[in-house]
């Protein structure tokens, strides 16, 4: 008897999707309407007429917008569907609270962070997309997690391959040499630095291989993604950086390796689908047919080679930043925090795109980590975060100034055009 067929007879497995309208929520309500799952409660922070149409289709108990001035028109589009309306932050903490065995983190930001943590403070399986929530709460998140026992698969697909290798070899977890994170190289791999100052807002939220959320396109595309994924690795797999590389890959086909002592290196490999990742960690710890439309296939006959090049720390130094932030615990919550304050920036065209990072550099030489304690607790997280936002909002501050005083402004100049 097929075990996957035993597996649709057995209850649906409970589950909630916080970040329900974003890319990777609606990838994960894909797979969920494919699999043996009943959808619990669903969340997102304004997308009044996304989150309806998913509750048509889920029939969630209960569902919640960030935003409390949307109360009146979610509770009418709900009103006699079966599903229990809520907004403000309050509500979206009160769906992740709601039982449920399995739970998709796909906030994005650390704005995820908070709903994740009572998520796995109530005991579920975190499908872990939201890398914030791993890159600033690090260790005391991952203790938080485990302290109610709240296993956390990544759903990031590099991070979900090296998940993979290493739990299929458990026993050899004292050889692991070191672990390769594959980068697409984003839409600007091959620009020139004269050529990375005149990007526009537009071609950078369009990521070659993936349709994204507009903050990790940008990420993608100055490489701080990658940044952030070396930062996410280290503590998921307990790894000194130094035993993570990054290799190019734009095929993305191969999403990650670890490389073991006797020289063998295992890759795991497959199409381009955040769907298939989140297929194995919304049913893992089993291996379930993703036989239905789902996750696609790759054709392999379609694949003549697979390229890799070393990645360029002096056009994309991102990465390089995350390293260094690693001898300090409170650094990479200052990184995560300023970036995600300077993309911000970016978004409202108020910066160009070649300023993201040296701005985020410039935060990183500044903070002074000798003023705050461990990020050991939420509060203490979300003071260094304040504090790293702080520090991005005044190297703004002097940019605007420097910009003004410059003879043309950047829009003028053509930097901030939309393409
Ligand atoms: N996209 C990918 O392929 C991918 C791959 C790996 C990892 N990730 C990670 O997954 C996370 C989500 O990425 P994404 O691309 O799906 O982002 P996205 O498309 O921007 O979606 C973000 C989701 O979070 C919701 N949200 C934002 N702030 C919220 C708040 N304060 N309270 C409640 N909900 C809130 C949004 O609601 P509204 O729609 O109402 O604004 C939306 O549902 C990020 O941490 C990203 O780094 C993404």
């Amino acid at each position: 008897m097929n075990k996957d067929t035993d597996r649709d007879k057995s209850p649906p497995v409970s589950v909630s999707v916080l970040g329900a309208t974003g890319s990777v929520g609606r990838a994960a309500l894909q797979v969920i309407e494919q699999g043996n799952f009943e959808v619990i409660a669903l969340c997102a922070q304004k997308d009044l007429e996304g989150l309806v149409a998913l509750c048509r289709r889920h029939r969630p108990r209960f569902a919640a917008l960030g935003e409390a001035r949307l109360l009146q028109p979610l509770r009418r589009a709900l009103q006699g569907s079966g599903t229990v309306a809520g907004a403000g932050e309050n509500a979206v903490l009160e769906a992740a609270d709601m039982e449920s065995a399995t739970t998709v983190a796909a906030i994005s930001g650390i704005d995820g962070l908070v709903p994740t943590l009572h998520a796995a403070r109530r005991t579920t399986t975190l499908v872990l997309a939201n890398k914030e929530c791993v890159v600033a709460g690090g260790a005391w998140f991952l203790e938080e997690c485990a302290r109610h026992r709240s296993p956390v698969v990544p759903a990031d697909s590099e991070h979900n391959a090296i998940f993979q290798i290493l739990e299929r070899e458990k026993g050899a977890r004292s050889m692991v040499e070191r672990i390769v994170l594959t980068a697409s190289g984003g839409p600007f791999l091959d620009l020139s630095e004269e050529q990375l100052s005149r990007v526009t807002l537009r071609q950078a939220c369009a990521h070659p291989n993936f349709r994204m959320g507009a903050k990790i396109s940008v990420d993608s595309a100055t490489m701080m993604n990658k940044a952030l994924e070396v930062v996410e690795a280290a503590r998921l797999f307990a790894l000194d950086e130094g035993a993570i590389d990054i290799v190019v890959h734009p095929q993305q086909i191969v999403h990650g390796m670890v490389v073991y002592g006797d020289g063998s290196v295992f890759a795991l490999a497959g199409a381009c689908d955040m769907r298939l990742p989140l297929w194995h960690a919304l049913h893992w710890p089993h291996r379930t047919s993703a036989r239905r439309e789902g996750a696609q296939g790759l054709d392999w006959r379609s694949v003549s080679t697979l390229a890799f090049r070393p990645l360029d720390r002096q056009r994309f130094p991102a990465p390089d930043l995350a390293r260094a932030s690693l001898t300090n615990p409170i650094a990479p919550v200052v990184l995560n925090a300023a970036n995600e304050a300077i993309v911000e920036a970016f978004l409202h065209e108020r910066i160009a795109f070649h300023q993201i990072v040296p701005l985020v550099q410039e935060v990183m030489q500044k903070h002074d980590t000798a003023k705050l304690d461990a990020p050991d607790s939420l509060k203490r997280v979300l003071t260094i975060d304040a504090y790293g936002r702080r520090l991005a909002r005044e190297c703004l501050e002097r940019q605007a100034v420097s910009a003004s005083l410059a003879s043309r402004p950047l829009a003028e100049a053509g930097l901030l055009q939309q393409a």
